[in-house]
């Protein structure tokens, strides 16, 4: 699949058939490639955890929020649940700022290095920090930047154009829609 076609077909997947586990040798391969990616004054702040556990993800799950636009409908029932969380942090010794801008290349990538090997995922931004942190135990220095949640995408999503609102919306067959803006609208000039 050609690049442009990747990006396209790497929607925010939020349903999951949950019985697919991710297997540990494209966990591993997906971390591998992060660090290649570009990084402010190459200071690679970023750090990983990964959550992978049934036991781990089940206390993980809860401190994530969902679809704010649905309203309480876009979060995962039971058995449509990610099958694996990236949690994204930086060393903060290293970076005592949010590389925010690191932060959202890792995500992205991650999402593309999954969507190629048949998964999927969502970025999640919803969360309280500290709560992450003491389920994590991680040191006082790491920093939670986001959350990619990923597993085996079971839902159909169609993007639309832009003709009011921007807000994601469902259907009764609960296929998901995102609205995207004109490549007009978007593209100011050339100069
Ligand atoms: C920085 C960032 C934070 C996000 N946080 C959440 C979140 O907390 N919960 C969620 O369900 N989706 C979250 N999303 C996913 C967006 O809702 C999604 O990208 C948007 O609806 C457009 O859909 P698309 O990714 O399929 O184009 C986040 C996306 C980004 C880039």
């Amino acid at each position: 699949m050609h690049i442009q076609e990747l990006v396209k077909s790497s929607r925010s997947f939020r349903r999951f058939d949950e019985r697919v586990e991710i297997p540990e040798k494209k966990q591993r391969k997906w971390l591998e490639a992060l660090r290649y990616i570009p990084s402010a004054r190459n200071l690679q702040p970023l750090r990983y955890v990964v959550v992978r556990s049934f036991e781990a993800r089940e206390r993980f799950f809860p401190l994530l929020g969902w679809a704010a636009y649905l309203k309480g409908k876009g979060t995962p029932q039971q058995g449509e649940r990610p099958t694996l969380y990236v949690v994204i942090g930086y060393d903060t010794r290293l970076s005592p700022s949010l590389p925010a801008i690191d932060i959202g290349i890792a995500a992205q990538t991650l999402l593309l290095l999954a969507r190629a090997d048949g998964y999927g995922g969502c970025v999640i931004g919803s969360f309280d920090p500290e709560k992450i942190k003491n389920l994590l135990e991680v040191d006082d220095h790491f920093g939670v930047g986001l959350v990619v949640a990923l597993g085996k995408p079971k839902e159909k999503i169609k993007i639309v154009p832009v003709t009011g609102s921007i807000e994601y919306y469902r259907d009764e067959k609960g296929t998901h829609y995102v609205p995207k803006r004109a490549l007009s609208e978007l593209w100011i000039k050339t100069l």
